[in-house]
């Protein structure tokens, strides 16, 4: 969900204008996700690496989500969406870990659709994080596989992203889901997150459905080498 600042800077809004614009497309995006049927929704929202900005904007961002999570939370139940965040919680205040906690349990078997919140995420770490699991439950070598590094995700459970959309114009994954992504199909848009609009989502599902999907293999019906 990129653009929020620029979005903002543009029309000479501070940059939490565009933060708060932003947070109005996640609930338009969201509605519009679980409409069309999709099952699992994952928003990347703040990254490890944003940690790294101005401690006021930083402030505004906690605080954007701290009311998203307590404001939504009856329309998750109504919805039926499961809310879980995937990142490093170390990071985080215990007031906003508390929440997300009380979120998560609160809307844990819902099932229409899964939104991923990516908080304080960072693919290398969730991968490195995933490997220390795996050395601390001793496990022998020949029992670590694709499958069981999955299951040690912060994604554990749910399936690999069939299309990553990044808003913005830029054309990087910036750590995101780089495990979970080595076979997904990515859409560009030079949109910025806070126009992003229900209309562009169905456009780019669209686009997607038109993606060939070979995953390595050679398409179906095509003659083979012999
Ligand atoms: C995305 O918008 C939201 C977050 C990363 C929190 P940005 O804040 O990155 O917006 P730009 O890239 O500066 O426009
Ligand atoms: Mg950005």
């Amino acid at each position: 969900m990129d653009g929020n600042g620029r979005w903002a800077e543009l029309r000479g809004l501070p940059r939490s204008e565009g933060h708060k614009r932003g947070v109005e497309r996640v609930s338009e995006i969201t509605r519009a996700a679980c409409g069309l049927g999709i099952k699992t929704l994952s928003l990347y929202a703040f990254s490890l690496e944003n940690w790294n900005r101005p401690e006021s904007e930083i402030s505004v961002i906690m605080n954007l989500l701290e009311t998203f999570l307590i404001n939504d939370l009856d329309n998750f139940m109504k919805e039926s969406i499961r809310f879980r965040m995937i990142g490093n919680r170390d990071k985080l205040s215990a007031h906003i870990r508390d929440l997300i906690e009380h979120v998560e349990k609160t809307t844990e078997a819902n099932a229409r659709l899964v939104v991923h919140c990516a908080l304080s995420y960072g693919g290398r770490d969730e991968i490195i994080r995933a490997v220390r699991k795996l050395l601390q439950a001793d496990t022998p070598i020949e029992e670590i596989t694709e499958e069981r590094l999955a299951c040690l995700m912060d994604t554990a459970g749910a399936p690999d992203p069939d299309l990553i959309i990044r808003t913005s114009g830029e054309q990087r994954l910036s750590n995101f889901l780089l495990w979970q992504s080595a076979y997904s199909e990515f859409l560009f848009t030079s949109t910025l997150w806070p126009d992003f609009t229900r209309e562009e989502f169905l456009e780019a599902i669209y686009q997607y459905q038109m993606r060939d999907r070979r995953f390595g293999k050679v398409k179906d019906g095509k003659i083979q080498c012999s």
